[in-house]
């Protein structure tokens, strides 16, 4: 069956996972449709685990129906920050590996209705997670200017933050995608490269879903549940996840992290992992023409030493 999501990078991840034929347990912290759980799924032995994490109930429904065939797969729904809790309800102490695969699915974009692209015109939600109560429309409409002008440049990296924030409070309210990319494009009509709403959407989303936090702390929690010799790998989309996956890596594959080198170190930090992949592993250009969105992605992946 084709499913409305084609998974990016999706044997360079799975080879980087490095799959042993014995049993384990394996977390995917973003299942989506379920495209890399599937691999995984192929490869694991049937005495192993693989606990699939999604924080949109519509996804696992579809995965879990995707999936329902294999009795070691348990799709949980919930959000990878909460990865200690998740273990603990399922009795995992420590884990043989786990995949990070960001951001939001094609079926996402093309198929909820949520309002994440400003190339269909819909409702402003934008939330991964039905359950949460802040949206894109709260933001768009309640947030101060001061508010929308520092998420905009911090989360969009958008050098017309200002100009975006004040069209945006002086255009209120403003109830779809269309609205509110109409004010982007007026803003940005310069910008040829990428859509001129391309940075304000992206800022938007990412406040909406908190998705600078929960992957800090989803890193942290990961790295607590490794066993020696286990990987991680991450997919990210964005320059900004890119960096966080970047520091962290680096951080923690370091023995001293004293902010100036001194002669004699006081911050006692130890290293725990070995990064695998010195640059980001990109998608080819074959890959990019039949995946497009595979075109800002970048693998990371390190092991726990
Ligand atoms: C790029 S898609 C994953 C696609 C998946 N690898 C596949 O092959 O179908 C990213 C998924 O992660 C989910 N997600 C994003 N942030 C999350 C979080 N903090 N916790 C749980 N799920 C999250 C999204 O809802 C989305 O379904």
């Amino acid at each position: 069956m084709n499913y409305p999501h084609q998974p990016v990078l999706l044997n360079q991840t799975i080879e980087f996972l490095n799959i042993k034929n014995k049993d384990g347990v394996w977390v995917d912290a973003t299942l989506g449709l379920g495209g890399h759980s599937e691999e995984i799924l192929k490869r694991i032995t049937p005495g192993s685990l693989l606990i699939g994490i999604d924080c949109d109930e519509e996804s696992i429904e579809i995965a879990r129906k995707r999936l329902k065939h294999y009795k070691n797969f348990i799709p949980v729904h919930s959000n990878f920050k909460d990865l200690d809790i998740i273990l603990a309800e399922n009795k995992v102490n420590e884990i043989d590996g786990i995949i990070f695969d960001l951001g939001f699915s094609s079926y996402q974009i093309e198929k909820s209705g949520r309002g994440f692209s400003f190339l269909v015109n819909e409702k402003l939600d934008m939330r991964l997670d039905k359950r949460q109560d802040l949206s894109a429309y709260y933001i768009i409409n309640h947030y101060s200017k001061d508010e929308l002008d520092k998420i905009i440049k911090e989360y969009g990296e958008d050098k017309n933050h200002r100009r975006l924030a004040e069209l945006i409070v002086k255009n209120r309210p403003i109830r779809t995608t269309k609205e509110l990319a109409e004010i982007a494009i007026r803003v940005n009509k310069k910008e040829k490269r990428i859509h001129p709403a391309t940075r304000l959407f992206q800022a938007i989303r990412i406040e909406v879903n908190n998705e600078l936090d929960v992957l800090e702390i989803g890193l942290r929690k990961a790295l607590r549940y490794l066993k020696s010799g286990a990987r991680i790998a991450v997919i990210s989309f964005h320059s900004l996840e890119d960096r966080i996956v970047k520091n962290f890596f680096q951080k923690e594959s370091k023995d001293c992290i004293c902010e100036n080198k001194k002669m004699i170190c006081n911050c006692n930090h130890k290293k725990v992992l070995k990064i695998l992949t010195k640059k980001p592993v990109m998608a080819d250009k074959d890959m990019i023409k039949t995946n497009p969105r595979a075109r800002s992605a970048h693998l990371r992946v390190a092991e726990k030493i």
